[in-house]
Order: structure tokens, then sequence, then C-alpha cells
């Protein structure tokens, strides 16, 4: 598995635009309908990342990776053994690249309503989270990572999966996958979820 970040506030404008050059016609079109700039920039920042995330991976030229999406929008590359997901959130994206199916998902840390956890979390992930000051994106991450992982996209039922997590150890309710929590930037929380391949 191979995790890369980068920070837009990084990246110059030249780069930007070449990065917008070697998109596919159809993510140009959809970027470009983008009304606020710095979606534009996260969204050419992933697809710039994936590319040389994925072809370091495989072994490739990044002009052969050729991205798809499942009818529920998880982005594959096309005719190649590979994996991959990616997050955007505040000024950072990130990818995930894997010979396992994966997921991955950043949150900046903000303040939010206490109450929004009612929404998603269980009764324990709620006691975790009212113990742990980054406990709400930590659970929160993790499960978006999950459905990532998994591709179902919105039409997932959130409860479906919790989270019990002790002493940085990470069990999921679903047998056969591997979470973990990556430390980008002290601003961030960001979780990834692996399936791992031939589990019981
Ligand atoms: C669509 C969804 C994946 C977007 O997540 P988000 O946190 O708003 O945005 P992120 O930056 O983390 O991810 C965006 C990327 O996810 C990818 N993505 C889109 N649909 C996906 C799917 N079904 N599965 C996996 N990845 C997907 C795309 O590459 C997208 O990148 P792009 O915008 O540059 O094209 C998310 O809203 C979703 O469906 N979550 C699943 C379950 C759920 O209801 N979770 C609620 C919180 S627990």
């Amino acid at each position: 598995m191979i995790i890369s970040i980068s920070d837009i506030r990084k990246v110059k404008k030249s780069e930007l635009s070449a990065w917008f050059e070697q998109m596919s016609d159809e993510r140009k079109q959809a970027v470009s309908q983008m009304k606020v700039e710095h979606k534009r920039n996260l969204r050419i920042a992933a697809d710039a990342l994936c590319r040389k995330t994925i072809a370091d991976f495989c072994g490739v030229e990044q002009n052969k990776i050729i991205f798809e999406h499942t009818k529920t929008g998880k982005p594959f590359v096309k005719d190649l053994p590979v994996h991959f997901n990616v997050s955007h959130s505040g000024d950072m994206v990130v990818c995930a690249v894997s010979d396992c199916e994966i997921g991955i998902d950043i949150e900046k840390i903000r303040n939010i309503n206490p109450r929004a956890a009612e929404k998603f979390a269980t009764d324990s992930e709620k006691d975790y989270i009212s113990k742990n000051i980054n406990g709400f994106f930590e659970i929160w991450t993790l499960k978006e990572a999950y459905f990532k992982c998994i591709g179902t996209g919105l039409g997932a039922d959130i409860r479906d999966v919790s989270f019990d997590i002790c002493e940085k150890k990470i069990l999921c309710s679903e047998n056969g996958f591997e979470c973990s929590f990556i430390e980008p930037d002290a601003d961030y929380i960001c979780s990834v979820c692996k399936r791992i391949k031939n589990a019981p």
C-alpha cells in the first residue's frame, strides 16, 4: 500500500495548469463547471496525485492511466490490477493505492455540533467521541473510509458498520477489513480502510 499526501498551498499555479491538461476531457469539463477556485484546485491536485502514486505503484507511465467510475461513483483504473481511493478536505489531498480494495477519508478538524454524532454513531462510538478530543472525526473518517472501500456511496446505512478504538488499535465490526489512522498534519484526521485479501 502507498499513501501520498499533497498540500495545495504548496502547489504552484503553473503545476495546476499542467495537471489540468493531463486530466480526461470528462473531468476537465466537470472541474471547469465548479464555481469555487479552491474546489477546482483540490480536484486537479487529486487527479495528479492519484496518477503519480498509481504510476509509481504499478511501474507504468502516467499517461497509461485511464480513470473510470463504478455506477456508485467509485473511481478505478482501466486495465490495471490496482485499487485506489482519494479524499480532499481543507488544503489537503490524500491518495491510497493498494493491491486490495481500499478507501481513504480526510477531514479538517473544525467545530461541529456535538449532536451531529447522533446521526451516524452507535452508542459505544458516542461514548468514545465524548471522551476523546478528536473522536468525532476519527469515527466519521473511519466510516467514510469503510464505505469508500466497499464503494457503496451515499446509499449506504452509516450505522451498518461500527468501530471500536482502543489504544490506537482499531476494530471494525465487519470481518476482513484493516483500518488505520494516518497523520498528514496536526489539523487533520485521516483514516484508511483496506479489505484484506483472502480473509476468512
Ligand atoms: C461520495 C463520497 C464518497 C464523497 O465523500 P466526501 O467526504 O464528500 O469527499 P472526499 O473528498 O472524501 O472523497 C471524494 C472522492 O471520493 C471518490 N468517490 C466518489 N464516490 C465514491 C464511492 N462510491 N466510493 C468510493 N469513492 C468514491 C471520488 O474519487 C471523489 O473524488 P473527486 O471529488 O475528486 O472526484 C461520500 O459522500 C459517500 O458516499 N460516503 C459514503 C457513506 C456515507 O453516507 N457516509 C457518511 C459519513 S459516515
